[in-house]
């Protein structure tokens, strides 16, 4: 079996980690400094999100040199400490690696600014007159996914930022470009890779309008997409290494293709479908109580699906573009401790490769801002004035991003009480929710009942119990929405996972048995019998393990 299948994985925004320069943003050596405590938790693998030189419109997605590393984060030699000192302690580095778009900064689009025929070839510019885009594509971040170069006569396509000019992975030279990125990194000793939105590299050669969306329908697993994946891996030995792949709006066939060995693509996906359960009508900017019944019946879909045709899900609730899972699906005032540590449990006995999100591990919560100018992100900041322009009032739109926004995500990591959270001497680029009071590392250190010593527990189960890596998963049907129940079963051991994702108990229409099972995990204190759950107290998670003698 391969080494992910038993991993979990820490991500890291570097930018809001740790800072360890007293200039308000998190750097490389404030991720040196921390690197016994990402070991203390048991992690094998920590993904940081990009560090490279930018002009920082989206805070890195935006790179402009691959091989080079932003002085706001430190130096190369910083980083080559980083690779060593992770390694140390049994620690891979996994880098990410934006390679559908680069910065209009990067030297490839500066020079095809300037009417270089080689490098216009390397984007996706299209003729056309000042007043029509060639297509009506939308920006996922809004507005028009074209702009327009005056000078050239043309457009040129962004799926993001105006500032973020997609590639055109046609051009086998771009293709060249970026294995030799990748060798450069290879070459410095990093472990793996996270590939951002790698299923919308490949667009069609015709492009049209969309009618009925804003386009995602043409770009998203494009129609070459999975053989640029298969020559880069086979070209740079990329076999040999984790990999993840981003996939936005994507599919369980397509992913099965990503991540199955035999293809050679990727070791597993990131899909998003079970974090839009709270979109209205698909729409991450209106509002909506989580569809519980939806999210069962995701999980359980994904799950059955990849492990039938040998794909690999990567695990996942949190990251930098989403808002804090606690604050999400749990209930961050009463139910706390509870709800964050009934959430983890039930990712992290799945099937596939777990992700912890800085400050996750702490039941970390959106930060409630108030004011539209404690944001930071573009994509925020875009969409406060796109959901004003439509009718929102003030109070509405600031509603919506406290609970959506991506900076929700990107609030300083909680280190200590201290008054910037321990994050930095100096006040830090964007500002820590009053609850680092108490939510964070030293307190929580302190407390054997924290959500973090929680994790830390999750993680060396994973490495105990050969069912957690590799058991098949069969969700048990409830008729309670909000009840969620799966098995997973290899070889003699089997796991009965139960969570309440409600505030309220639920008693199952049949007491869930499971003849002589060991309670292995469990949020609240231990129960009266662990053979037999006749109720779920609010938030409650269990994990029963059997191990049958043969
Ligand atoms: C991915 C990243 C996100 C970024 C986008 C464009 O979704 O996670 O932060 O803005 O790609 O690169
Ligand atoms: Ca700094």
């Amino acid at each position: 079996m391969k080494d992910y299948k038993k991993s979990t994985i820490y991500q890291i925004y570097p930018k809001s980690f740790c800072d360890s320069n007293g200039d308000g943003i998190g750097d490389i050596r404030g991720i040196i400094s921390k690197l016994d405590y990402i070991k203390s938790l048991g992690v094998d693998y920590i993904w940081s999100t990009p560090f490279f030189t930018s002009p920082l419109h989206d805070n890195g997605y935006d790179v402009e040199n691959y091989r080079e590393i932003n002085p706001v984060f430190g130096t190369m030699e910083d980083v080559e400490e980083l690779i060593a000192k992770a390694g140390e302690r049994g620690i891979g580095i996994m880098l990410d690696m934006v390679f559908n778009h680069t910065s209009t900064q990067h030297e490839w689009f500066q020079k095809a600014l300037k009417g270089d025929k080689t490098y216009m070839d390397y984007y996706i510019f299209k003729d056309g007159t000042p007043d029509t885009p060639p297509t009506n594509w939308q920006s996922k971040f809004g507005g028009s996914a074209w702009e327009y170069v005056s000078s050239l006569k043309k457009w040129y396509l962004h799926l993001f930022d105006t500032t973020q000019a997609d590639l055109n992975w046609d051009n086998p030279s771009v293709r060249e470009e970026l294995k030799e990125i990748l060798r450069f990194w290879m070459a410095k000793g990093v472990k793996g890779f996270r590939f951002d939105v790698v299923n919308l590299i490949s667009k069609p050669e015709v492009l049209e309008d969309d009618e009925t969306g804003d386009g995602r329908k043409f770009y998203s697993d494009g129609p070459h997409v999975h053989e640029y994946l298969k020559e880069l891996s086979a070209d740079t030995g990329m076999e040999n290494y984790i990999t993840v792949g981003e996939m936005s709006s994507t599919n369980i066939d397509h992913c099965i293709r990503y991540s199955n060995p035999d293809e050679k693509e990727l070791s597993m996906c990131f899909n998003f479908h079970h974090l839009k359960v709270d979109y209205k009508d698909g729409d991450k900017w209106e509002l909506m109580q989580p569809d519980y019944r939806r999210l069962k019946e995701l999980f359980e879909i994904w799950q059955t699906r990849m492990e039938q045709q040998n794909g690999w899900n990567a695990l996942f609730w949190c990251n930098h573009d989403q808002p804090r899972i606690v604050s999400r699906l749990g209930n961050e005032k009463e139910y706390w401790k509870e709800s964050a540590k009934m959430l983890a449990t039930f990712i992290h006995m799945l099937r596939g490769t777990p992700y912890i999100y800085q400050g996750e591990e702490l039941g970390m919560t959106n930060p409630g801002y108030s004011d539209i100018r404690a944001y930071r992100d573009v994509e925020s900041i875009h969409y406060y004035n796109i959901l004003k322009n439509k009718g929102k009032t003030e109070q509405e739109a600031l509603e919506i991003l406290s609970q959506r926004s991506r900076d929700n995500g990107r609030s300083p990591m909680q280190w200590d009480s201290g008054k910037y959270a321990g994050f930095s001497e100096q006040e830090p680029w964007i500002s820590a929710p009053e609850n680092h009071t108490f939510i964070n590392v030293e307190a929580e250190e302190q407390d054997k009942d924290s959500i973090l010593n929680f994790y830390r527990k999750l993680i060396s189960l994973r490495k105990r119990y050969g069912v957690i890596q590799e058991g098949t998963v069969q969700f048990i049907d409830q008729k309670q929405p909000e009840l969620l129940v799966y098995m997973r079963t290899m070889k003699g051991q089997k796991l009965l996972v139960a969570s309440n994702f409600s505030g309220h108990e639920i008693v199952p229409e049949e007491p869930l048995s499971f003849a002589g099972g060991e309670c292995l995990i469990c949020n609240y204190p231990q129960r009266d019998r662990e053979d037999r759950i006749e109720v779920l107290r609010p938030y409650e998670s269990i994990v029963l393990f059997c191990a049958e003698s043969t």
